[in-house]
């Protein structure tokens, strides 16, 4: 489908012409995708950073067709239900409280929602609602563990911490690469699917 790898920031789906082999709103997608990059100076650039380690590492984990097509989408908007949290507590320095720490986590399921209020394919809406389980079932907001979790949702799970790791946040500074590739391979089981990770890492040491 894309030859010469996947290139970061060219979306596949946004840049398709003619017909899509199924049916997308495209124009919620561009707004959703608007309203993330005017809400938070991150929100977007976080999104299109997982998209693009996500992308060739489903490649590699033998992911193709629309499934590609769908995680690209997915990876794009997993944070999207961010945008009914208030700004100031994303943007909070401090610990958050138990109220705001839940309201955080509630992003998710809202993300779910509102892919499901513009029609998104369900599994878009499933790898959104999914992408802070556990591989060892302490994630939420269900309590999936291994293989109940949807592989395109433990990709993201790992491309998520990892630009979360590396990019700098009100409460701390970003890590090395190189630290963070360590805590990802020592979170390998408990929060990330092993074969995800050694794929991951593989083709990060490279
Ligand atoms: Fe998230």
């Amino acid at each position: 489908m894309f030859p010469g790898g996947y290139v970061r920031g060219k979306h596949l789906l946004l840049n398709m012409q003619g017909d899509y082999p199924f049916t997308l709103q495209r124009g919620s997608v561009v707004d959703l995708l608007g309203s993330m990059s005017s809400y938070n100076h991150d929100l977007r650039g976080h999104a299109e950073r997982v998209c693009g380690l996500c992308m060739p590492l489903a490649l590699r984990m033998g992911l193709a067709g629309k499934r590609l097509l769908y995680l690209e989408l997915a990876a794009l908007l997993h944070d999207v239900g961010k945008l009914d949290v208030p700004p100031h507590i994303l943007d909070k320095p401090g610990i958050l409280s138990l109220e705001e720490t839940l309201l955080v986590q509630d992003h998710s399921l809202r993300g779910e929602q509102t892919l499901r209020s513009v029609s998104m394919p369900e599994r878009i809406c499933r790898t959104v609602r999914t992408h802070h389980e556990r591989f060892d079932g302490k994630g939420y907001p269900d309590g999936l563990a291994g293989e109940e979790i949807p592989l395109e949702a433990r990709i993201v799970q790992v491309a998520d911490a990892y630009d979360a790791m590396t990019e700098d946040r009100p409460y701390r500074a970003a890590m090395p690469p190189e630290v963070a590739r360590c805590w990802i391979e020592g979170l390998s089981g408990a929060y990330f699917d092993p074969e995800v990770v050694d794929c991951f890492l593989r083709a990060e040491a490279v």
